[in-house]
């Protein structure tokens, strides 16, 4: 305790072989963890530290997302995301995490609309998607044509102009669902859609997505309704892979689209924004309830790197409260359009059985967002492909808001972290004539892992 006998809100390290040690300040947020605060760390001491994964290390302050994972809480500017996905809608959504408020009927109606007047994209940029095969993964040409749209849009690449941040913002936002739209509609032949501006992003979406240009396209409301849930669910998520991608790429002064782009490439790894479709495919491999038992045991098995997808979370050692208002949506959905689908009745069982089973009670693995997003989708027309797209769609919101949020911050810099070396001490050159002699021939296997 200090002399003035206030709380002394702070951690000694101790360097146990000379015995020298060092006061490091705590942090506390609003809610949340306490924090070593070590950014004098190396300054003061020369010594840094060693978190692969980030496993126990935040990399900003953030006031947009808060995930409390031993309680399953997800809230977004305070308000529980169970509350926002049953009252209110995406475009909210969008405007909290924005903006820092669920928006008045007036803000709420400008936003729309000037969201609505940027649906379109460049003829020039559609050119884009002649470049790739047919059958090109649509997050392949996700990834190419956002970060194209900073050769296009030079009007909001200066991340010094707010105005200029507000419009690539709402460009992007507006934008996602017509390129993704267009990668579908590219991956069958079949013409481009246009956006309509008297629909709701949901609906805009869904008709881009399945309408015919020969034929009329009839919106089920419930299926809106559950996209637009969809988008909700997916819209932020902390400090996740991808957002952390975004943060990284926009710590570097890089323009928004290509700090998006970046974003939707880090999202569609399968351990990450890519399991919802890794989840159809795993769903299809056990084929039958039979057969779970058998996928328990390899999920369990550290030779075999099989993973049960849309199980486990680094941060949720609770139900994943997504996955829980997808668990229902995805029961709404199904008996909307009167499909008994056996993959949902197999994900059930599946996820009834994990729960059951000592290794994933010992290890808190419970489903998470991605377990019955690609049921719902698939039973609603989206080929298995378009999953981790319509993930990029509803996740643009938060990577851009977690963009403009790390553009003001005072404490925020280039992210560079440091590493561990474990490399070879500095040696002499060995010309090339000597070569092959002198030291242990390596493979390329080894080269590339294989020799780990
Ligand atoms: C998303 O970060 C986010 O917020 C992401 C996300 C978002 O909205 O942005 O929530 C979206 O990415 C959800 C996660 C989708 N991914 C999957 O469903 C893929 C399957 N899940 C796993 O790959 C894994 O659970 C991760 C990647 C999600 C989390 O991995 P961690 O935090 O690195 O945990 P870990 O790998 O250290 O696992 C801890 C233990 C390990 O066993 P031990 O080494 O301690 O013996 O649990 C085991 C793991 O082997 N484990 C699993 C498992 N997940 C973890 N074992 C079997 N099946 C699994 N799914």
């Amino acid at each position: 305790m200090n002399p003035e006998n206030e709380a002394d809100d702070s951690f000694t390290l101790t360097d146990n072989g000379t015995g020298e040690s060092w006061k490091l300040p705590a942090r506390t947020g609003t809610m949340g963890n306490r924090l070593v605060d070590i950014k004098s760390l190396y300054g003061t001491t020369g010594l840094l530290t060693y978190d692969p994964g980030f496993t126990s290390t935040a990399s900003c302050k953030s006031d947009i997302t808060f995930i409390d994972g031993e309680k399953g809480i997800l809230l977004h500017r305070g308000y529980s995301i169970a509350d926002l996905a049953e009252k209110s809608d995406f475009m909210e959504v969008c405007y909290l995490l924005l903006y820092g408020e669920l928006p008045t009927p007036e803000e709420k109606n400008s936003f729309n609309t000037d969201i609505k007047h940027h649906t379109l994209i460049h003829e020039q940029l559609a050119r884009f998607y002649s470049g790739f095969m047919r059958s090109a993964h649509p997050m392949a040409i996700m990834v190419g044509v956002v970060g194209a749209l900073s050769a296009f849009y030079h009007d909001s690449t200066d991340i010094t102009d707010i105005e200029q941040r507000r419009l690539a913002a709402h460009r992007l936002i507006a934008k996602m669902p017509t390129i993704g739209a267009c990668a579908y509609k590219y991956s069958l032949g079949l013409p481009f859609p246009t956006p309509r501006n008297n629909l709701s992003y949901a609906e805009n979406l869904l008709q881009m997505m399945f309408s015919n240009p020969a034929e009329d396209y009839e919106i089920l409301p419930a299926l809106s309704r559950a996209v637009d849930r969809l988008l909700i669910l997916h819209a932020d998520h902390e400090q996740n892979a991808s957002t952390s991608t975004v943060r990284l790429a926009g710590s570097s002064g890089a323009n928004p689209y290509a700090c998006i782009a970046s974003g939707i490439a880090s999202l569609w790894g399968p351990a990450h924004g890519g399991a919802n479709e890794a989840v159809l495919k795993m769903l299809e491999e056990i084929g039958s309830v039979d057969r779970i038992r058998k996928y328990i045991a390899k999920a369990q098995d550290k030779k075999d790197p099989f993973r049960l997808m849309g199980f486990g979370h680094r941060v949720y050692k609770n139900y994943d409260p997504r996955a829980t208002v997808m668990r229902k949506s995805c029961h709404e959905v199904l008996s909307t359009l009167g499909i008994q689908d056996p993959q949902l009745e197999l994900a059930m069982r599946l996820e009834e059985i994990a729960l059951n089973d000592d290794y994933f009670i010992e290890k808190k693995l419970y489903p998470n967002v991605d377990f019955y997003s690609g049921i719902i989708m698939k039973a609603m027309g989206f080929p298995t492909s378009m999953f981790t797209v319509m993930f990029a769609i509803g996740r643009t919101v938060g990577w851009i808001s977690h963009w403009k949020e790390m553009l003001v911050d005072d404490e925020q810099k280039i992210g560079r972290p440091r590493q561990l070396y474990s490399g070879k001490k500095q040696r002499r050159h060995i010309s090339l004539d000597r070569r092959g002699h002198t030291e242990k021939k390596i493979s390329w296997s080894w080269l590339w892992g294989g020799g780990r």
